[in-house]
């Protein structure tokens, strides 16, 4: 007989904490040459509770160094979630005479949820709360929550974008610690099949033309339909310092993630030329159930985020793996002569790994399905495949191991994704509880909890009624470097 390793389920490249919950992403900002992860965070145990927020650094946001919690609870309640700015010019007079540094804006959860802000003089190891908090006090919205914050140079003041139950309100601010309200964005437009949290707001060129620009507006459901439970939608529009304007018809709603694990997504501030965001790689209908221990969440690698045209249905955001996540390959394999796969014939057999990436392009053949099958074992495997007669990027876990903590985590997942001129792209990272899948570089993603026993590590392509072409593959071993 053997044991158990005591920790399986711990993720190699993902960000971890090292005991204890998590659920969202917080204050990202690269600030002087660093990264900057703050999170959702409980001191105290493996469940939501005592909200603080936990702190990590990273020159390369791939190695992560763990620093003590950075904000706790106070008079005003717990500490939910917020973002972070530099203020370089201290427009907030909170540094003295000193060159500005970082503030971050986030919610006092107490009675009631109002907006505070805290600042730090010494690269964020430690934070003093302003005296005068809250900055925004609660007009009188039973959830009103998660300020982001960001400076708007057209009209030369802070913008606080935070939602207000089934909106999205905007604030503005010359110094951060007063805040007048602009408008308001939401209430009938988009999904709202259960609160609105965490926004985003952001303007990216489009097509990589920097002439060209659109706005986006990220927000979340909780706790969502019954299905997919919590998760992430985004609108493309205009903002012009005061109102959001929507481009597509109220009802249209575009979904960031056709999984269930990919939430409250933020990107990092302060970051020139990029925009790059992570989630919380979960769901609210099991974040407590997961079967992790000493430590519960994770959150998603981070990506590149950007606008693309794809026909027919427009601008799409479009998500893509940071490059800096090469530096984790090992044991490279290419093939690069095209093959036809037809039932039975797995040219990775022999090949295992529990840690990878693979990138494969395929030419449709007669078959209906294709794709791989990984962390595979006697009993188990994650399926993610192209369902060509539907056009879907298909993800099923529902016997991808341990699943039994919950009734609604056995699922398969299927994103509308065409094909371009008959070929199809998949990206699969692969991780000890996670499987991400990138779709036509970037066009459609499924991220994806999984719990497969550790000796499941085997790897297959499949095909169901037909074959089809494998044009090209590269695999990696993904090490913690
Ligand atoms: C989103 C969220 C936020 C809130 C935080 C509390 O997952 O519910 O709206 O600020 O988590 O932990």
């Amino acid at each position: 007989a053997h044991t158990q390793p005591v920790d399986p389920y711990r993720p190699q490249f993902h960000f971890t904490p090292i005991q204890n919950w998590i659920n969202d992403p917080n204050g990202l900002v690269y600030f002087k040459g660093e990264y900057h992860l703050f999170y959702q965070y409980n001191p105290y145990g493996d469940k939501w509770g005592n909200m603080s927020w936990g702190h990590a650094v990273s020159k390369d946001l791939v190695h992560w160094k763990h620093l003590p919690v950075a904000l706790q609870p106070d008079r005003l309640g717990m500490i939910f979630s917020g973002t972070a700015v530099v203020d370089e010019r201290n427009t907030s007079g909170l540094f003295k005479d000193k060159p500005g540094g970082l503030v971050v804006i986030y919610t006092s959860a107490g009675e009631t949820q109002q907006q505070s802000i805290a600042y730090s003089t010494d690269q964020g190891r430690t934070w003093t709360k302003y005296e005068g908090n809250p900055v925004l006090p609660n007009p009188g919205i039973k959830d009103f929550r998660d300020p982001k914050v960001f400076w708007h140079d057209k009209t030369n003041k802070w913008i606080m974008a935070l939602v207000a139950g089934d909106r999205v309100m905007f604030y503005g601010s010359p110094n951060l610690k007063s805040w007048t309200y602009l408008s308001e964005f939401g209430a009938k437009e988009g999904d709202h099949s259960g609160v609105w949290e965490v926004p985003d707001l952001f303007e990216l060129p489009v097509d990589g033309d920097p002439a060209r620009t659109k706005w986006v507006l990220k927000v979340d459901i909780n706790p969502g339909e019954q299905g997919l439970g919590s998760r992430g939608q985004y609108f493309i529009g205009h903002f012009d310092g005061t109102h959001f304007v929507n481009d597509h018809p109220p009802d249209k709603v575009l979904w960031v993630d056709y999984g269930k694990d990919f939430y409250a997504s933020l990107s990092w501030s302060n970051l020139p030329g990029r925009l790059v965001w992570i989630a919380w790689m979960n769901n609210w209908q099991y974040a407590e159930k997961t079967p992790t221990s000493p430590w519960r969440g994770a959150m998603s690698i981070p990506r590149d985020v950007a606008l693309r045209t794809v026909p027919p249905e427009g601008i799409t955001l479009i998500q893509t793996p940071i490059h800096e996540l090469m530096q984790l390959r090992t044991d490279a394999k290419k093939w690069s002569k095209p093959m036809t796969i037809s039932p039975g014939f797995n040219p990775l057999k022999g090949l295992q790994d529990d840690t990878f990436e693979l990138i494969a392009e395929f030419e449709l053949g007669t078959a209906t399905e294709f794709g791989f099958k990984v962390r595979k074992g006697e009993h188990e495997e994650t399926i993610v495949g192209y369902d060509t007669k539907s056009s879907e990027l298909v993800v099923n876990r529902v016997n991808s191991g341990n699943t039994q903590f919950s009734p609604l985590f056995p699922w398969e997942f299927r994103a509308p994704m065409r094909h371009v001129r008959n070929r199809v792209k998949l990206h699969l990272f692969v991780d000890r509880s996670s499987v991400e899948v990138f779709g036509n570089d970037g066009e459609r993603i499924i991220t994806s909890l999984i719990f497969p026993s550790p000796e499941s590590r085997g790897i297959e392509i499949y095909v169901k009624n037909g074959n089809v072409k494998l044009v090209k593959m590269e695999m990696y071993h993904l090490g913690n470097k």
